[in-house]
């Protein structure tokens, strides 16, 4: 499969995360590696680029895409950061990106099961070789977790009459496909505006899914433990769950003389990136320097 892809604010990323010569700059979701070139390209002989992603399809394509022995993939998520750079003998990096969320691949590729206009089967793991998937959220989640997760993960507040709806029809037939479940809320509720009604819960099953949250929270703070003094963390984050836990990491790491904020406020595309790249449009970039 070809996917068009372009990454998110590029110059900005590396305005901050400023890579230097014989810098080692992490990658944390190198996905299909569009920061992780621009990086190369900055560095040195002597650098180097280690990219993780717990989506091995992407480092697949990343690997035949990026040839280049400065560059090295790992493939795991990056709450386990320390240990995957461990086992690779390396201690410490000068600057670390996260570009959370899901990748073109993943929307745009039917059978991940990703996206409501799809008929295959409901799935929404980012490591394939992950067993729970969106199928078993919809199938075994009680109504009031079902409800929980969509006012929590999707900020719906018409959580209660879809988890009705997804609950009373299970009570028949297993819902299976992302169409199907799209329907069955487009049932229950009405579309507002352009946005699919789906849109919302669709998201919520994702992040309960791939374990979003958490994984933020806890690659954050290891993130921490990898920068040297001077290095630069940057993030870009694509809603406002995401983006409160950034702020909130900096704020508090701030005030504990931890990390000093690059940014005031976060940097988001302009409107020549977003008329290129419209799926660009939600993205606000975050950094930070280690102190
Ligand atoms: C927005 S894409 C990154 C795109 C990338 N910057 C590029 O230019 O191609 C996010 C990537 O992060 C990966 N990912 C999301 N959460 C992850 C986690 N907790 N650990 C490792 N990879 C993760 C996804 O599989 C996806 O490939």
């Amino acid at each position: 499969m070809t996917v068009r892809h372009l990454p998110v604010l590029v110059r900005e990323v590396t305005t901050l995360l400023s890579p230097q010569e014989s810098g080692t700059y992490i990658d944390a979701t190198v996905g299909l590696g569009g920061h992780s070139e621009e990086i190369l390209k900055m560095i040195g002989q002597n650098g180097r680029v280690v990219g993780i992603d717990r989506d091995a399809e992407a480092l697949k394509i990343t690997s035949e895409k990026l040839r280049d022995n400065r560059l090295l993939l790992k493939q795991g998520r990056f709450s386990e950061i320390e240990d995957l750079l461990r086992s690779e003998g390396i201690r410490e990096a000068d600057g670390i990106l996260f570009d959370l969320g899901v990748s073109m691949m993943h929307l745009k590729e039917p059978s991940r099961g990703f996206s409501f206009h799809s008929d295959a089967r409901l799935d929404m793991r980012m490591d394939r070789t992950q067993e729970f998937s969106a199928w078993d959220v919809i199938r075994t989640y009680p109504e009031k977790d079902l409800i929980r997760i969509l006012k929590e993960y999707g900020e719906e507040y018409r959580a209660v009459r879809i988890a009705r709806a997804i609950v009373n029809y299970r009570s028949t037939k297993s819902v299976d496909t992302c169409s199907e479940l799209a329907d069955i809320i487009s049932r229950a509720i009405a579309r507002r505006g352009k946005t699919h009604p789906a849109t919302k819960t669709f998201q919520a099953l994702r992040i309960e899914v791939n374990r979003e949250m958490e994984e933020l929270r806890e690659g954050l703070t290891a993130s921490l433990k990898i920068l040297k003094k001077g290095g630069r963390l940057c993030v870009i984050s694509y809603h406002s769950l995401e983006d409160r836990i950034v702020k909130n990491f900096i704020r508090d790491n701030a005030k504990y003389g931890v990390l000093r904020a690059l940014v005031k406020k976060p940097l988001s595309p302009d409107i020549r990136e977003i008329r290129e790249n419209p799926s660009s449009r939600s993205a606000k970039l975050r950094g930070a320097e280690r102190l």
